[in-house]
């Protein structure tokens, strides 16, 4: 690849250098462009931009690969656990046994909220989303922890990882029990991350919770693989709230919001609605294929294509197989899975999605084996929530502490009315 390119504007020439990354991805590094020329670019949904570097998560969607600080996304999912993989991103190694002890008990340490927040959820309305919620309660850490809010503040920088990360899953679990009208239940410190929320999610005072092992790996898997996915419209919400030196709980709470929606992390409460749909009318799958390819009808295929995986996206593979196993552990035959199995297949054959490279995203299978476990389709969101945090927090902390990051302030061309008067009331038609 050369090192730079060329651009010719109004007869003057102008090299602009290529920036290369340690896997052979190449930009054209427009950072003068503007004072050299007066131009800027205009670059839509950023379809062709990178907003930073970073060396954290590499993906290539041509070739359907995803890997954390390097390491294969499938290995992770078989070896590591969530409490590992998040030390992975935030910190950029594999911890050590005993920065993994550390880290282990500092999140076991930390995963009551104060009482008095406990009193926030009364607020709301039993029907309320538990994405507002999540969203509400992980910015109103903020104001439990003050000295966390000057984001500059370096002493203050893991403990305050350390809270979030730990206090995300009570908030979560808590938003589930008020929905559902059952009292709150603390977390137990001899649980391990994963068991710990799944004892507050689905423990009563009526009867003890027997925990089921193979669900508590699920649970991690799936953490794992909603982990981190570079720059994504969440990850770069939270990256662009930090950039003005928003302290971590706003800026994550900025990205929940953007995470929430259906055409990113909302897909797979979408999802399962849409199958649940499809039964009910009579589970013909080809119908709702030709739906997806009308452009009138207004129905998307949700689960369906992604921004940059032009290929199989390695999470819905390994997804789907756990979908299978997790169904027969629990011995549930679940009719949403065997639509989604025929709805793939049907798709793949056909020349709309074969063209358009249109595969199912993470969001395909994941619904079907958190219904399968117990959460509600209003929770799905919010479990993919506690999965990315690593992901979010590793980026906050990355733009934070380089000392070339400036506030994000993109560029505008304006198309709205030139010079015009204000006209006094009386005299408007
Ligand atoms: N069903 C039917 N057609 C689709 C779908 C779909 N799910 N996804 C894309 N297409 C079509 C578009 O209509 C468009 O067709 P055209 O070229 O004839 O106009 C073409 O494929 C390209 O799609 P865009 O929407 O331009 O692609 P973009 O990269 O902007 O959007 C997105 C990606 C938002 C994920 C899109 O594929 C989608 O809406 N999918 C369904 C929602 C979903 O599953 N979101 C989760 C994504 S994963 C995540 O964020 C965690």
């Amino acid at each position: 690849m050369a090192n730079e390119a060329k651009l010719q504007v109004d007869g003057k020439d102008l090299a602009l250098p290529i920036f290369s990354g340690t896997e052979n991805e190449h930009a054209i590094d427009i950072a003068n462009l503007r004072a050299q020329t007066g131009l800027v670019t205009l670059d839509p949904a950023f379809m062709n931009t990178a907003s930073t570097t970073s060396a954290i998560t590499f993906l290539d969607g041509e070739k359907g690969i995803l890997r954390y600080r390097g390491i294969p996304i499938e290995e992770l999912a078989e070896h590591s656990s969530f409490v590992e993989t998040s030390y992975l991103l935030i910190y950029g190694h594999l911890p050590t046994r005993d920065e993994l002890k550390t880290f282990s008990t500092l999140l076991t340490r930390h995963s009551l909220i104060h009482e008095d927040m406990k009193r926030f959820f009364d607020g709301y309305p039993g029907t309320a989303h538990p994405m507002a919620i999540l969203s509400a309660m992980v910015c109103s850490l903020s104001s439990f922890y003050p000295e966390s809010i000057d984001a500059m503040n370096v002493a203050e920088r893991d403990i305050t990882i350390t809270r979030l990360l730990s206090k995300v899953r009570t908030i979560a679990a808590y938003a589930y029990k008020k929905s559902v009208g059952q009292p709150f239940v603390y977390p137990q410190n001899h649980l391990s991350y994963c068991a710990n929320f799944l004892n507050m999610m689905f423990s009563v005072p009526a009867e003890p919770y027997e925990m089921n092992e193979e669900l508590v790996k699920v649970m991690n898997l799936l953490l794992i693989l909603h982990a981190d996915h570079e720059q994504n419209c969440s990850t770069s919400t939270v990256r662009l709230v930090g950039s003005a030196q928003t302290n971590l709980f706003a800026s994550i709470a900025a990205g929940i919001c953007g995470l929430w929606g259906p055409l990113h992390g909302g897909a797979n409460q979408e999802v399962v609605e849409m199958l649940a749909m499809i039964h009910k009318d009579g589970g013909d799958v080809a119908k709702f294929v030709g739906l997806a390819k009308d452009k009138k009808s207004g129905f998307r295929l949700m689960g369906f294509g992604h921004r940059v995986y032009k290929n199989f996206d390695p999470r819905a593979k390994i997804i789907k197989g756990a979908a299978d196993r997790v169904l027969k552990i629990l011995n549930i035959d679940d009719p949403m899975l065997e639509i989604a199995k025929k709805l793939e297949e049907v798709a793949l054959r056909d020349e709309y999605f074969i063209e358009r490279k249109l595969y199912p995203n993470v969001d395909f299978y994941s619904g079907i084996i958190y219904r399968a476990m117990g959460f509600p389709s209003s929770m799905f969101t919010v479990l993919f929530a506690l999965g990315r945090l690593p992901g979010w927090i590793a980026h906050w902390k990355e733009m934070i502490e380089s000392p070339t990051t400036k506030i994000g302030r993109p560029r505008q061309i304006y198309t709205g009315p030139t010079l015009n008067h204000y006209v006094a009331l009386d005299q408007r038609k």
